[in-house]
């Protein structure tokens, strides 16, 4: 009797051992992350000899392997403080785009040292919310070397040896402007194959050109690989002329320094809206990477509508839009 019992006992522990183990391998697995990063984090903290902080960073870099394919782009759109309600719209057209699959896309504004008052405020109150927006060191300029600024300051800001985050911090850096739509979809399909090194990608200027080699990529939307803004921090050939159209000058900075061998001309897939007419404008069509010139609501409303923006609305009995 007493052998009987320990025996159902001793089955009765084993099931129940068995499925403590089988529910700490479903509570790994779904932890599976963050789970690995914290055994090597223990590992190289407290495990690893004098260069354990080599050893860490190695470890940081194999953590974010898993996505090691995911693209980062940093999307600079270059506006001035006071311009809050573009800033707005601009959140909307980027916050509502379906998810972009294989890619980490930061989109920020960019602007020079407030110079106002209540630009105090207003743009802390924005930061504070939306956390999207990049001052850097310069007076506010059109043709200037604000261009200049914002890439040679990128090396720098996002210098994050002590947070330890990957390199390049951004595969591509785009200047952006604010009249431009960009289909972050159809966008990044269009990165997907292209270089991750000395890549210079937009629409070729002038518009009868399809030559990427020759002259340069318009202001309404332009993409360098990160060396290339190492490059421009580095170089002396920017600093010496920084001044005029600056899309332009961009183009001579590359063109006198013999960067941007990789090249990619996305025209027709960029364009300036269809109307009014010229030969830099295209039909609002399927295969569209960015619509430029929205110079008024109109424009982008008809633009809106075109890429069926707005259709996916989840339904609700709180609101009804015909
Ligand atoms: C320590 O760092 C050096 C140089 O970075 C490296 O060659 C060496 O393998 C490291 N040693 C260990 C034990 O990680
Ligand atoms: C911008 O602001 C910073 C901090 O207030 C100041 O140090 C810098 O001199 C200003 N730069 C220009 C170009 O005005
Ligand atoms: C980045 O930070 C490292 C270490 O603090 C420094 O050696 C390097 O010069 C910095 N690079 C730039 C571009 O600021
Ligand atoms: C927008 O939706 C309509 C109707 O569903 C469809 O026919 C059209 O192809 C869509 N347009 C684009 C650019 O996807």
């Amino acid at each position: 009797m007493m052998m009987k019992a320990t025996k159902a006992e001793r089955g009765r522990f084993m099931l129940s051992c068995f499925f403590f183990i089988v529910f700490l391998c479903v509570l790994a697995s779904i932890n599976e992350a963050r789970f690995h990063g914290l055994l090597k984090f223990g590992f190289s903290r407290y495990c690893a000899p004098a260069n354990g902080s080599s050893e860490f960073n190695t470890d940081n870099s194999v953590s974010t392997n898993s996505s090691s394919d995911e693209i980062r782009i940093l999307i600079g759109i270059l506006t001035l403080p006071d311009q809050y309600l573009r800033r707005n719209f601009l959140r909307l057209i980027y916050g509502t785009q379906p998810p972009v699959e294989g890619a980490k896309i930061d989109v920020k504004f960019v602007f020079c040292n407030l110079t106002k008052e209540d630009q105090k405020v207003l743009v802390a109150l924005e930061i504070m919310r939306y956390d999207d927006i990049m001052i850097l060191d310069c007076k506010e300029n059109m043709n200037k070397g604000k261009t200049l600024t914002f890439f040679s300051s990128l090396p720098e800001l996002f210098n994050d040896t002590e947070a330890q985050g990957p390199y390049p911090p951004y595969h591509y850096i785009m200047k952006l402007d604010d009249d431009t739509y960009l289909r972050l979809n159809s966008f990044v399909e269009s990165l997907k194959p292209l270089p991750r090194e000395d890549l210079y990608y937009g629409y070729v200027i002038p518009c009868r050109s399809m030559d990427p080699f020759k002259h340069y990529m318009s202001g309404m939307g332009y993409l360098v690989s990160w060396d290339i803004a190492e490059w421009i921090r580095a170089s002396d050939i920017p600093k010496k002329q920084f001044e005029g159209p600056e899309d332009k000058v961009f183009g001579e900075w590359l063109r006198d320094g013999h960067r941007g061998k990789n090249r990619y001309n996305a025209k027709w897939s960029m364009y300036n809206f269809p109307e009014p007419p010229t030969t830099c404008t295209h039909e609002l069509w399927p295969e569209t990477i960015a619509v430029h010139l929205l110079k008024t609501q109109e424009k982008w409303i008809r633009t809106l509508n075109y890429f069926n923006h707005t259709q996916n609305l989840k339904p609700s009995k709180l609101y009804h839009i015909p």
